[in-house]
């Protein structure tokens, strides 16, 4: 078994395929590329869920916030894999989870997800059965370009687990309590998205609202993209309360 790096984001990917282009609410920014994966494979969610178990053993309720959360994808794996493999996960639920498109948290709020035949997969990797928490819809909704992939009503036993709502991160973050603690801030592969100001404002903003014992969790897209920068950034900054999670590595056969 290796470990490597993964590289599997392409921005001329995102130019090129109109499927993947979703208007946002904010006006700054006329596009952003919604890709995503059920369980994506930059993170090892087995690794994660042991991660999460062990450092919140002690805590009543953990906060967990996914920001940039696109179709529900990684919400939804999220909360699949904390209800299977940690007893007593229901301190982790329910996940707060928005994306500033609202396209997509309109879907998501009906309950509905297109999946792909490898999204499909992902559920025997991780040896859960799609049948508990997904029923094939035929319902017209924002379709994922691969062949093959169709749409799936998402079961209310995983849909009650995570609140869809449609928000910029840093206004979200912005409305939080200050030092929050017991925090758990998925912003995974959305950071190339932002200017390097509003990654300043970020960094400032998690180290003023994510308290004692906090968590962030970031993706393979968001150390490699702007040359590195966004790497040096983190590696220089000290969360004040927080652990950095790094997505970046995967485990391959
Ligand atoms: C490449 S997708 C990543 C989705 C998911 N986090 C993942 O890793 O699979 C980027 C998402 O970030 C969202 N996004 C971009 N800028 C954002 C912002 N400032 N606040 C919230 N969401 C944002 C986009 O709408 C898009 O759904």
């Amino acid at each position: 078994m290796n470990i490597s790096p993964v590289k599997n984001y392409n921005l001329s990917f995102c130019a090129n395929n109109v499927n993947y282009l979703r208007s946002t609410i904010d006006g700054r920014r006329k596009y952003a590329c919604c890709y995503t994966r059920m369980f994506r494979s930059d993170l090892d969610w087995n690794l994660l869920s042991y991660y999460l178990e062990n450092k919140y053993k002690n805590a009543q309720k953990v906060n967990v916030l996914n920001a940039a959360c696109s179709d529900g994808s990684e919400p939804y794996s999220l909360a699949m894999i904390l209800d299977k493999k940690i007893p007593g996960g229901k301190k982790f639920f329910p996940i707060e989870a928005f994306d500033c498109s609202k396209l997509l948290i309109d879907d998501a709020n009906n309950g509905i997800i297109s999946l792909s035949p490898s999204d499909v997969d992902k559920f025997d990797y991780y040896n859960l059965d799609i049948d508990d928490y997904m029923k094939p819809s035929y319902e017209s909704v924002y379709k994922r370009s691969e062949e093959g992939s169709i749409p799936y009503f998402v079961a209310p036993v995983l849909r009650n687990k995570v609140n869809f709502s449609c928000g910029d991160i840093l206004s979200k973050l912005s409305k939080m309590d200050n030092k929050t603690p017991n925090t758990v801030l998925l912003c995974r592969n959305m950071i190339p998205y932002l200017s390097i100001n509003e990654i300043s404002e970020l960094f400032k903003l998690i180290n003023k609202k994510l308290g004692r014992n906090s968590a962030i969790i970031i993706g393979s897209y968001d150390l490699d993209r702007l040359g590195g920068y966004i790497d040096v950034k983190m590696r220089q900054i000290n969360f004040k309360e927080a652990d950095l999670f790094r997505g970046s590595l995967v485990y391959e056969n």
